[in-house]
């Protein structure tokens, strides 16, 4: 059988992948596979290994005959045409758990980093524009005893959420169901999203990329945020509306944003966000612990082994 792995894995990672099925490997680590590569090499192929950077969509399915399983390292799959796969039989298998604490480590540096404006400071010294001492010189918004308004309280926001207790916040959180866990350990406080809005100090977006949280943050949502109000985003570019997002960071509604995740991945330098002081931007690093991207690899893998020989996927997406 054959599999197609689109990134460039090390040997010790792939050695069983190797050892069993004939592998075609992209050579590029940080460089995606070329579309037309791609389609060319899925023809025949039995497995895939992608990642969020893939699009895995009709096109590419309706010239994978042969495909059995898809395996991404990561634990979103908005990337991939999911009922087209299984629509065809294609196994779809994913990688959640070993990412969340790496995650929420990355989202609360990035509040941090926003609320406290650290690479702003960075960039005043790189640019020699710190001339002395200032009474208010680069000061932001305080962490301690504030409140935070987690949207998505899912293992990401629990663990977010468990930070932010070391920090003596209040917890807020928004979900499609209550989290009991939140609620019982972390003292955490349901709200409709409004309420969650006004109220929170710092607003953590957590929520999946579906249809229905297409754009969910918008201009009616952030005129409902505190003027002091720090906005992070480690779900989905697509969840938010970035020209609003634009709007309210450079017209004062809200006081800075912490973002790791835009509507197209990679951001163009010249985006009109990047150019604001007040963003504090990420190329999409949430899980990018050396330990945990090694972990989600070898998960990526063993659900991949797993459904060629035609055993159940450790991770696989109903
Ligand atoms: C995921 O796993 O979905 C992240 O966005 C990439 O690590």
């Amino acid at each position: 059988m054959k599999v197609v792995i689109t990134r460039h894995l090390p040997n010790d990672v792939t050695k069983e992948l190797v050892d069993n099925f004939d592998v075609v490997m992209w050579g590029k680590e940080n460089e995606p596979i070329p579309r037309k590569q791609l389609l060319e090499e899925i023809k025949d192929a039995d497995g895939l290994f992608t990642n969020v950077a893939d699009q895995i969509d009709y096109e590419l399915l309706e010239r994978a005959p042969k495909l059995k399983v898809i395996s991404t390292m990561a634990v979103g799959y908005d990337n991939i045409d999911i009922n087209e796969a299984r629509n065809r039989g294609i196994m779809v298998g994913h990688t959640p758990g070993v990412l969340t604490e790496a995650t929420a480590d990355l989202t609360f540096a990035l509040l941090m980093a926003a609320g406290r404006r650290i690479v702003e400071g960075m960039d005043v010294i790189r640019q020699n524009e710190w001339n002395s001492w200032g009474p208010f010189f680069l000061t932001g918004q305080g962490i301690y005893r504030k409140s935070i308004g987690i949207i998505g309280m899912g293992r990401i926001g629990l663990s977010v959420a468990r930070r932010a207790k070391g920090f003596q916040m209040d917890i807020l959180y928004h979900n499609r169901s209550h989290n009991k866990e939140a609620e019982e350990e972390l003292n955490a406080t349901y709200c409709e999203l409004e309420e969650l809005l006004t109220k929170a100090d710092y607003i953590v977006l957590l929520a999946p990329s579906t249809k229905d949280t297409y754009k969910m943050i918008g201009k009616a949502e952030f005129v409902k945020m505190k003027q002091t109000a720090v906005f992070i985003n480690t779900s989905r570019g697509t969840n938010v509306d970035e020209e609003a997002l634009y709007h309210a960071l450079q017209s004062g509604e809200i006081f800075a944003a912490g973002l790791d995740v835009f509507d197209q991945e990679p951001i163009d330098s010249e985006h009109p966000l990047l150019k604001l002081r007040n963003v504090t931007a990420l190329p999409h690093i949430g899980s990018a612990s050396i330990e945990t991207r090694i972990e989600m690899a070898r998960l990526a893998c063993e659900n991949l082994l797993n459904g060629l020989k035609g055993q159940p996927l450790v991770h696989e997406v109903k």
